[in-house]
Order: structure tokens, then sequence, then C-alpha cells
């Protein structure tokens, strides 16, 4: 595809701030010269974008994903939308392949690919129920396994509606994504991440969620916590690795004519580079907390020795914003997802793995945070 342009949600956010980082400083010339048209919200942010990164991207001022007319046809005038804004709103996800696959008839490109979407989920999608449903503490679900995920999700979705699943199968079962005539329709994958950790390279939020999330709640309370048994269980991705695979997934469009890229309901990619108990990021929090001097502290208001207490659902919901459904999945859930799509189609390679994750508490415990960002 020659020059495609590029739409993408989420550039003042942590991941898709990274994303837009990496695009705009990658060296591969095929990346070098693309345009990106940025949904965004905020004059004087818009600006900050320009002039940090000129006029490869294009701010596009807009109120909120509910603008899902805006948004179609936006996407109808782009080759590629990376989504990676808010995995949680359905109806702006379909919107987004809609108009993709207006482009095909619309469009005045030269470009005789098809389009692409980009779309970006997280793995609580498929994560057991341990407190209120069904534990699965043995199940490990693999991207390469065909329709398995999909299928799985689908089933899971009819019986528990879970809305940043309901995007991911909307997007994935589009009408225009699952068209017999290939040729005529639209790609379209899945990026379903899972904790990703590190600090981001965009230009506002750069704080990642759950680790300093539980440092925060650390910090604040003094101990950590654990919801359920203490097996729930969690693969990670540093941001900047998760980052390089979108650009990866564009290169793959650009140079191979998307290829290599999965599809429809084969298109769901888990980007891992290691696995993690719940219970050791609530350790690890409290370890860099005790070893940067911030606990115990000297008041003697809390614990003097490392402490990870067991809370129950309505406590743990006090991080999630008082949503229980994400508090049980997230802090509780069992969710492996073996990803090898990623490395096997496209050869990434992640390069922050084990080592790098041992660090981020500590580092946690220096960067901003976010209040909640479930
Ligand atoms: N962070 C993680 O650890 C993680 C893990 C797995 C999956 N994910 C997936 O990745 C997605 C993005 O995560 P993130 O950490 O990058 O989130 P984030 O830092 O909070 O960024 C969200 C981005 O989307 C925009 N946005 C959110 N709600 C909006 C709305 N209603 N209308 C318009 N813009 C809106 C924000 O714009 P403003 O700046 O204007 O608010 C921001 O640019 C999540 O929704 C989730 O599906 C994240």
């Amino acid at each position: 595809m020659d020059s495609p342009k590029i739409l993408l949600t989420g550039a003042t956010g942590y991941v898709g701030g990274t994303v837009l980082h990496r695009l705009m400083t990658s060296t591969a010339p095929s990346v070098q010269g693309l345009q990106v048209s940025v949904l965004v919200r905020g004059e004087e942010r818009a600006d900050k974008l320009v002039r940090t990164y000129g006029d490869r991207v294009s701010p596009i001022l807009f109120r909120d994903y509910d603008e899902t007319e805006l948004i179609e046809q936006l996407a109808s005038q782009h080759d590629i939308v990376i989504n990676a804004g808010s995995g949680f709103h359905p109806a702006s996800a379909e919107a987004m392949v809609r108009g993709l696959s207006q482009r095909q008839t619309n469009s005045s490109t030269t470009a005789s690919s098809k389009p692409w979407m980009l779309h970006t989920s997280g793995c609580s999608n498929v994560s057991d129920r341990p407190l209120t449903g069904q534990a699965f503490p043995d199940r490990e679900l693999h991207d390469a396994d065909g329709t398995t995920v999909y299928d799985f999700e689908k089933a899971e979705n009819e019986s528990d509606w879970y809305p940043q699943r309901a995007a991911e199968l909307a997007v994935l079962s589009h009408p225009s994504v699952t068209s017999e005539k290939q040729e005529q329709g639209v790609g379209a994958l899945s990026i379903q991440a899972p904790c990703i950790f590190g600090e981001g390279e965009g230009l506002f939020q750069r704080a990642g969620l759950m680790v300093p999330i539980m440092m925060r709640y650390v910090v604040e309370k003094g101990h950590g916590f654990q919801l359920g048994d203490g097996t729930g269980v969690i693969d990670y991705v540093h941001v900047a690795d998760l980052a390089d695979l979108y650009v990866r997934c564009v290169r793959d469009v650009v140079e191979h004519d998307a290829s290599n890229l999965p599809s429809g309901a084969r298109g769901i990619v888990f980007p891992t580079a290691g696995r993690v108990y719940m219970r050791d990021i609530a350790q690890g929090c409290l370890d860099a907390a005790f070893a940067a001097g911030m606990l115990p502290r000297v008041d003697g208001t809390t614990d003097m020795q490392k402490v990870i207490r067991q809370v129950d659902l309505q406590e743990a919901a006090t991080t999630t914003a008082g949503n229980v459904v994400v508090a049980e999945v997230g802090w509780a859930g069992h969710r492996a997802t073996k990803g090898t799509v990623a490395r096997e189609r496209l050869g990434w390679l992640p390069t922050h793995c084990a080592a790098a994750w041992a660090q981020t508490s500590s580092t946690s415990c220096a960067t901003s945070s976010r209040a909640s960002g479930w």
C-alpha cells in the first residue's frame, strides 16, 4: 500500500501516546513519511502534538467516542485506523470499521490494498470470575490456536456481556471483516494487552495502570492487598515493546500488503513478555515502598512490617472507581495468555522482560500515577 493515511485514537493516553511516539521516531523508511491524523480533546494538547511532531501529525478535535457519525466519516478517509484510546466503547470501535469499509468505494486514494483496523483490547476479556462465578486457575489461552480464543469470548459474552470484550468482538466480527469477498473487505486484528508496565513515551499520560494503582494503595494505606486466594495471574508487556508491535503491524500493511497479519476470528493477538501473580505485584510495591523509605510511616500509623491484607470486593473496587466487575477480574482473575503469533508472524521480540519487570515497582514509587483509569 502506498503511503497509507493513519487515523489514531488515544494520542494523549498511555498506550496511544507511546504508539504515536514510536510511529514518529521509527527509522523504518516505510514509516518515516506516514501521515497520522489524531482524534484528540483540547486545543492546547492538539497544538503541543503539532509543535512536537510537526506536520506529519494532524489533530482533529472531537468531544468523545459517542460521536460515532464523525468517527465513521473520518475512518472512511483513512487507510489504517489504530484504535488505542478506549477499548471499552463498542459503538465507536464498530464505527471505525464501518468507516474503513466505505473507504473502498468512497476514497480517491490510489492505494489498492484493503484498509486495516488495529484495535486495542485487554486480557480481562478472557478472565474467569473466581469470586462471583467459577474459578479456572489452570486455564491458559494461546493466540496461535486459530479461532479458539474468539469462540471462547463469543460464548462468554453471551452469558456475561463485558464492554471491552464486546468492542473487540464487534471489530473482528464486522461483516466487512468476515466477508467471503476478502479483497473488498477490511482487515482487522485486536492487540489484546495484558498488564502494561513501564513509563510511556507520549506527551501526556505516561503512567501505567495496574502497578501504579497498587503502589498508590500501598503508600496510602501502608499495606498491600490481595483479592481472592492469591492465585490470580496476568501476563505483562512493557509499553515500549507493545508500541513497537503496532509499528510492526503498520509496516506489514505497507511493506507486505498485510500478508502476515491475522484477521477476524483469528485476529486476537496476545503481546506478552512474562507472567506474574497478582499477589506478587502487591509484594513488589511493598518492597519498593519500604526500600524507598516511604513505609513504614514515621508517625506510626502504618504496619511496621510488610503486610498484604486479604480484602473483599468492595474494598478492591475502591481502586477501580467502584466497578466491582473490573475489580474482580483485575485483582483476582486468572488470565494466562500465551502469545506466539506476534513473534512468529511479525518477528516481534520484546526487549523488556523479567529484569525490567522486576524494576517496575521501584520506578512506580518515583513516577507519576493516576487515580484510576478503569
Ligand atoms: N493501561 C493498561 O495497563 C492496559 C492494559 C490492557 C489493555 N488496555 C487497553 O488499552 C486502552 C487504552 O489504555 P490507556 O492506559 O492508554 O488509557 P489512557 O492512558 O487513559 O488513555 C485513554 C485515551 O483515550 C482517550 N479517551 C478515553 N475516553 C475517552 C472518551 N470518552 N472520549 C474521547 N477520548 C477518550 C483519552 O483522551 P483524554 O486524554 O482526552 O481523556 C486518552 O487519549 C484501554 O481502554 C484498554 O482497553 C490498557
